[in-house]
């Protein structure tokens, strides 16, 4: 039963938020600036956004980086969004740390240069052993590539005869998904006006709330964030009951 299952949250408890930051481009076009300085202002959001998830006690804070499409915009950009990415992950390791948070990166990181991968793993060294916030940066991630990784991990198992087809259930599944282990995202927020999933997280958006606002990223802070959240306590989380039943419980 669904209902049983831990890690997916009952009420309004808010416990994972994950973010589509978007809008970063048109934010620099209507300020004639190039696009990539569009992206150096969203890295500034994303530290007061983590600043605010550290001050409101969340457990954990995902954010879409860099989508498994997004290798399909031009070279140039492409390039300057992966040194940004470098120099992320250098500069901001360290704050990361002395914060107490840890970092996770979700995504297929087979596809990043040997350079980043060695910055990817020296971060998450760093952040390994902290116990407050969890801020999983999602890039080159597909939810379509979640699920079919996980699928690849599963059928090994059944190929090495360490699982029988018939046990296969949603909650083994969702052990081999990259957030297995943490709660369900609660809170899904993306800005920039657009109303889509473009293939972020998708099994376990199942039952998450949705808050889109027109606001682009470089613009969103803290009173935005917070008034989403306050969007969220508002609404009534029914997992498939009615609203009758939840005010028995
Ligand atoms: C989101 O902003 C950042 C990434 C996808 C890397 P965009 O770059 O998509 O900004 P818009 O949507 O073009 O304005
Ligand atoms: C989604 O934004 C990906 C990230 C924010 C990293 P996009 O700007 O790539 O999404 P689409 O292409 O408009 O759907
Ligand atoms: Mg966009």
């Amino acid at each position: 039963m669904p209902a049983d299952n831990p890690t997916r949250a009952k009420g309004n408890a808010l416990k994972h938020v994950c973010i589509i930051m978007d809008g970063n481009g048109r934010w620099a076009k209507k300020r004639f600036m190039p696009r990539f300085a569009g992206h150096k202002a969203g890295l500034s959001t994303v530290r007061k956004i983590v600043s605010s998830c550290v001050e409101q006690d969340l457990q954990v804070l995902t954010i879409f980086a860099f989508s498994s499409e997004n290798w399909r915009r031009p070279e140039k950009e492409v390039g300057l969004l992966m040194e940004l990415f470098a120099t992320a992950l250098t500069r901001e390791a360290k704050k990361l740390h002395e914060n107490n948070i840890q970092l996770r990166i979700i995504g297929d990181l087979d596809a990043f240069s040997d350079k980043i991968r060695v910055l990817i793993d020296k971060a998450l060294a760093l952040t390994a052993d902290n116990d407050g916030l969890i801020l999983n940066v999602a890039a080159n991630y597909g939810g379509r590539w979640d699920i079919m990784q996980a699928t690849q991990q599963v059928a090994r198992k059944v190929e090495e005869g360490l699982l029988a087809v018939d046990d296969i259930n949603e909650a083994i599944i969702e052990d081999h998904l990259s957030l297995r282990g943490l709660p369900e995202p609660d809170l899904f927020i993306r800005t920039g006006g657009e109303k889509r999933i473009s293939n972020f997280i998708l099994w376990q958006l199942a039952y998450c709330e949705f808050y889109f606002t027109d606001v682009l990223w470089p613009d969103f802070n803290k009173k935005i964030f917070l008034e989403a959240i306050d969007s969220f306590h508002a609404r009534q989380r029914r997992f498939g009951r009615t609203g009758d039943q939840l005010k028995e419980e």
